[in-house]
């Protein structure tokens, strides 16, 4: 029996400035560069097994055997490396989420990220980080910036072999996020229904695009200079933003639930009492808030007040892939 393995870990991230559009459905060209942190206490870790015994691909995802439809999308997936690296066997993948699936919570970043690790050590292809970040992206448009840790921005490109991820900073410092999960059900529309309905119907659309990339100027600048209330004030109404053109989509689309707002207003109250803490928002209800690590418990004790215990993460900034 021959069995080719590799195993590796990723870490999820949180789009700062936001990804929301692809110009390229296939190749996932995004329509804007976007930004992100990496965190420490979310990640995916992946096995993949390439076997010349087994007689199609299996993915199991925290110890269960997925749907046809999840392991189409990881066929295809290993599909990229199996073709560059001249080989025809079938895997079987296990993954483990140290995430809530489908939550808002980019499980599918550290999800591709991981697979894509593995895969790349399991097949021999030897990627380097750049070419990882380039393989990444076409499973899942955010995991081509889990690649890295920290700071990364997902430069957009003018082709498949030039839309790729870099670390710009490596976020040892005091910055974290503070995560409520509002609600841990899977969302009802997927990120890529939702952008590819907002790009075409959205009247907004072409704003959000010039108004991202202006963002990503000035996030850059405050990352540069670790001035956290400039780089939650700009990922704030980045977030909103995008938001707002989501409303605009026909069917509009609204992620938000009343507890999403709920945590805007806690938010909301201890900035005015000094504490700087800005909040983002994905395609789900949940919350991120951007904070110094050293606040983070302050405000996990203000939103005990209303929330459970569990519905709260504290993370740090986290690490690139690392082979297991
Ligand atoms: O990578 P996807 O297709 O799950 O899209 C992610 C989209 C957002 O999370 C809303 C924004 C982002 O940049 O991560």
């Amino acid at each position: 029996m021959m069995v080719k393995i590799g195993r590796a870990r990723a870490h999820t991230n949180i789009a700062l400035i936001k990804y929301w559009g692809k110009r390229d459905e296939r190749l996932v060209l995004p329509m804007n560069s976007s930004l992100s942190l990496t965190l420490d206490s979310l990640y995916t870790e992946t096995e993949v097994v390439f076997n010349r015994d087994v007689d199609m691909d299996y993915f199991y995802l925290d110890g269960k055997i997925q749907d046809v439809e999840s392991t189409n999308r990881v066929s295809r997936f290993l599909d990229l490396f199996r073709n560059a690296a001249d080989m025809g066997e079938f895997a079987i993948v296990k993954s483990k989420n140290y995430v809530p699936t489908g939550a808002g919570l980019a499980s599918s970043a550290s999800g591709f990220a991981a697979l894509a690790a593995a895969a790349n050590i399991a097949s021999g292809l030897n990627l380097d980080d750049r070419e990882l970040s380039i393989y990444a992206r076409q499973g899942s448009g955010s995991a081509t910036r889990s690649i890295y840790g920290g700071f990364v921005e997902w430069r957009k490109g003018i082709d498949c072999w030039d839309s790729y991820a870099v670390a710009i900073d490596d976020g040892k410092w005091d910055i974290g996020m503070v995560i409520v999960i509002v609600n841990p059900r899977e969302k009802r529309i997927s990120s890529r229904e939702g952008m590819k309905r907002t790009l075409h119907t959205s009247p907004f659309y072409g704003s959000w695009v010039e108004s991202a990339k202006e963002d990503l100027r000035n996030i850059k600048i405050a990352i540069e200079e670790r001035d956290i209330e400039s780089i939650g004030r700009i990922a704030e109404s980045n977030s909103f933003k995008m938001h707002a053109t989501m409303l605009g989509a026909n069917p509009p689309l609204l992620y938000w639930e009343p507890e999403t707002i709920e945590v805007m207003e806690i938010v909301h109250e201890l900035r005015e009492q000094g504490l700087p803490c800005y909040f983002t928002m994905d395609a789900g209800p949940n919350v991120k808030i951007l904070c110094r690590l050293s606040d983070a418990e302050r405000i996990r004790s203000s939103l005990e007040q209303v929330f459970k215990p569990e519905q709260i993460i504290v993370a740090g900034s986290g690490p690139g892939i690392a082979i297991l």
